[in-house]
């Protein structure tokens, strides 16, 4: 059966760790033949198809070199022109696209265009972000943790997500925290708190995997002792026509100076970026000593060539 990753818990834990240390080994050698017989997982080429309905720089960069890196054709689709859902149906585009290319990785809106590319699709959809879920930032993020602390350091790790925990960065730290074994704990104001079906679904897998999750309106409680500290813009894309009503109510959620020193004193700082500081985050901070948001923008490198790679084993 095809394998997609749709959602952060497409992975069962033992899978996401597959994957990570998959992207670890990556790290290390970038042209790693990843088979017994020296052949990479995309020679050919094979092409994989890279659409864009939604602004994006890191994603398509990481994914075209990625593909290129593995062996394969990037192919990268202005979603502005294949116009999916409107020009022709989703279905349809997809039973064409299937038949040229090994994988597709879309960035779009609603959680159920992707869904349903991928209830037809007869080789692994990737989400590559939706309004609800950003998965491969997740796998990226937890190989930066990975990286500076180890991959069996991961379950236990204390994890602080404050802001907009509404938004598709919060739910997939919620689930993908929750894989990894992550106590994760999520900040944001009344309003932006993420949704009780999210929250108990996080919760079932931490069951699992010795985790926890914690939801609060209160940044400090959420980042006192806490391992790893992560923001994300208050603003995602999407949200524009809210920038002003959303202009006022996270300012008590600024990961600063202030709210840092609370954490663990060696804590990491994440930010999936684009950053805006003096907002969401200050400058500090994400320049500061304790900042690795470079590593994490160079991980979606290793964890979508990772996650490529065990998803077309997988077939
Ligand atoms: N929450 C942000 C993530 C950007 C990578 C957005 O969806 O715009």
């Amino acid at each position: 059966m095809t394998r997609h990753f749709l959602r952060d818990d497409d992975l069962t834990p033992a899978e996401q760790r597959a994957v990570l240390e998959l992207g670890l080994a990556l790290r290390d050698d970038r042209y790693l033949s990843l088979s017994k017989d020296g052949r990479r997982p995309l020679e050919g080429p094979r092409a994989v198809a890279f659409i864009t309905d939604k602004p994006t720089l890191r994603t398509q960069v990481s994914f075209a070199a990625g593909i290129a890196e593995l062996g394969g054709f990037p192919l990268v689709v202005d979603g502005n022109l294949a116009r999916i859902g409107v020009r022709e149906s989703i279905a349809d585009t997809t039973r064409v696209l299937d038949r040229q290319v090994s994988a597709i990785a879309w960035r779009t809106f609603g959680q159920e265009r992707i869904e349903e590319m991928a209830a037809v699709s007869r080789v692994p959809v990737i989400n590559a972000l939706t309004d609800d879920f950003h998965p491969c930032q997740i796998l990226a993020d937890l190989l930066t943790v990975a990286q500076h602390r180890g991959l069996d350091a991961l379950p236990g790790t204390t994890f602080a997500y404050v802001g907009d925990a509404a938004n598709n960065m919060a739910n997939s730290y919620l689930l993908g925290g929750a894989t990894a074994g992550l106590h994760v704990r999520v900040a944001g104001p009344e309003g932006f708190l993420p949704d009780g079906a999210m929250v108990a679904r996080a919760r079932e897998i931490a069951g699992e995997t010795g985790g926890s999750v914690t939801v609060t309106t209160s940044a400090k409680e959420a980042v006192e002792g806490a391992d790893v500290v992560a923001t994300d813009t208050w603003v995602s894309m999407g949200d524009e026509a809210q920038a002003e009503e959303r202009a006022k109510p996270f300012w008590d959620y600024q990961l600063n100076a202030e709210l840092l020193a609370s954490a663990a004193p060696d804590a990491l700082v994440l930010h999936c970026l684009p950053a805006y500081r003096g907002k969401e985050i200050t400058a500090d901070v994400i320049d500061g000593p304790q900042s690795v948001v470079w590593d994490e923008a160079e991980n979606r490198l290793h964890a979508q060539k990772a996650l490529l790679a065990w998803l077309l084993e997988q077939g």
